[in-house]
């Protein structure tokens, strides 16, 4: 198979949701903080209807329907995910009712947990597969699922939830260049989630930012020396049109884009203007570590690169401002993003993607534009996904409305013995909601 990777996108996120700056005046923090100082607009959350198992029931059923491929062409289903609701029996086997009812069972895969990486995990494994001996002619289908809520603190205005499917196979729109893949992994305590009782994660924030910061460094160097290897010239961004990344938060996403750019300086890339370069000079003797911690060069860096960012990044970000840090989902909202704001220029293009989660498991890898045909064209991925309609019809909460929910939620979190509300209005038509949970655990959907 050729030009394997992804032939179609859906997204979900919940329809409620609630605004940085309304939060920012309810947590008593500075004006500006989340919405400047975080760079986030508004934050989704489930409310007891919804949850990472129904979310991505909708977004698998949606996909199918609305690019009308038949449950019996999929081959492998690989979840990704770090919001565990049962430890064993994955989110994969939850999907497998909607194949089941078409009548077919014969599909590989389960779900693969690392915090945010999940996802990156799934959809390389769907890729493989379908590069490999064992392909069966089917499409893959990678689901990235999650519900991102954190303690009350200086982290809850970085939660966020949702889902997204993408439908894998040859000759696809979008890409993979699967020859230039850079990893860095290591063992850090950073962000985890060793409190079984509890949805919310222990979270080393400081740590956590730099942890991020130097896997992207590491990715970086490891992508260059592989596309230096096969195309014996040097990599820089000037060699990508856009840069997609995790997106915890808007802010780590501006450093990040200045930090390759610093890098790309490092390594003396013919792009940088002799401006920059004396700009850039006096940070050339700070140690790996120390230019970590130097905010001087965080300031300048991110000066130096605004204008490349404005071009190259910013159309990625729409839905992570939007909805909050989604954990797996994170990243192919972003990019959702930039095909949501650029689909009809995108063609011969160059998307570079980094996936970070903590742990720590990392990569860059990259993707080349193409037109696909209908119903997996550019233009109808876009119409598809809906974009500005999902966000202009969401229901705004109050804070108030939010710190119950999440309450409502931490009782509801591995409990067993209840049913959950009627009202289901405030979601779309399709939409499944999660209606009772039984005395031996087991869960119950519907859908509306
Ligand atoms: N106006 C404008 N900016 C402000 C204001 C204000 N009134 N107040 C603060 N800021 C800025 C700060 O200067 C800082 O920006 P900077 O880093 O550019 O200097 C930013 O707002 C955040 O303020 P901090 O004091 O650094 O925030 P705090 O430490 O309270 O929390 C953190 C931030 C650590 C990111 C926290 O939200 C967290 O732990 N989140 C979860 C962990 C996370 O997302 N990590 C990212 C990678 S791992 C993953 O994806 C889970």
């Amino acid at each position: 198979a050729t030009n394997v990777g992804i032939l179609a996108i859906d997204i979900y996120f919940p329809p409620t949701c609630v605004q940085q700056e309304e939060l920012e005046a309810h947590d008593g923090v500075s004006k500006g903080k989340y919405t400047i100082g975080l760079g986030q607009d508004c934050l989704a959350f489930c409310t007891e209807l919804e949850d990472v198992i129904s979310m991505s029931l909708t977004v698998v059923t949606s996909l199918l329907e609305k690019y009308q491929v038949d449950p019996k062409q999929i081959g492998r289903l690989e979840v990704g995910t770090e919001t565990v609701i049962d430890k064993s029996k994955s989110i994969k086997t939850w999907l497998m009712q909607i194949f089941a009812e078409a009548g077919n069972t014969d599909i590989e895969g389960v779900d693969s947990t690392n915090a945010c990486y999940g996802g990156t995990a799934a959809l390389f494994n769907c890729v493989n597969w379908v590069e490999s001996k064992s392909w069966d002619g089917r499409y893959g289908l990678v689901v990235c699922t999650d519900s991102a809520v954190y303690a009350e603190g200086p982290a809850r205005p970085t939660g966020g939830a949702a889902a997204i499917a993408m439908l894998i196979g040859p000759n696809a729109p979008i890409a993979f260049e699967s020859k230039y893949r850079g990893t860095h992994m290591a063992h850090v305590y950073d962000f985890y989630k060793p409190d079984l009782a509890s949805e919310y994660p222990v979270v080393d924030g400081k740590l956590s930012q730099t942890c991020y910061l130097m896997a992207l460094d590491l990715c970086y160097k490891n992508y260059c020396s592989k596309y230096e290897k096969f195309e014996g010239k040097q990599f820089s961004i000037s060699e990508a049109d856009y840069f997609v990344f995790h997106s915890p938060y808007n802010k780590l996403v501006q450093k990040s884009f200045a930090r390759l750019c610093f890098n790309d300086f490092l390594r003396n890339s013919s792009y940088i203007e002799k401006e920059v370069r004396e700009k850039l000079g006096p940070f050339l003797t700070l140690s790996g570590d120390e230019s970590y911690q130097s905010r001087e060069l965080e300031k300048v860096s991110q000066q130096v690169a605004k204008h490349l960012y404005d071009e190259k990044v910013q159309p990625t970000t729409l839905v992570p401002k939007q909805v909050g840090n989604m954990y797996t989902a994170s990243l192919y909202a972003a990019f959702v993003s930039v095909l949501h704001n650029k689909h009809s220029t995108l063609c011969g293009q160059r998307i570079v993607m980094f996936s970070y989660g903590s742990g720590l498991a990392s990569s860059m890898f990259s993707f080349k534009i193409q037109d696909g045909q209908h119903p997996f064209s550019l233009s109808n991925i876009a119409t598809v996904m809906n974009v500005s309609e999902k966000l202009e019809s969401r229901h705004v909460f109050p804070p108030e409305k939010f710190v119950e929910t999440m309450k409502l939620m931490e009782h509801r979190y591995g409990a067993k013995d209840f049913v959950t509300g009627k009202d289901t209005s405030l979601l779309a038509p399709g939409t499944y909601y999660l209606t009772e949970v039984d005395s031996l655990y087991r869960r119950f959907y519907a859908k509306k």
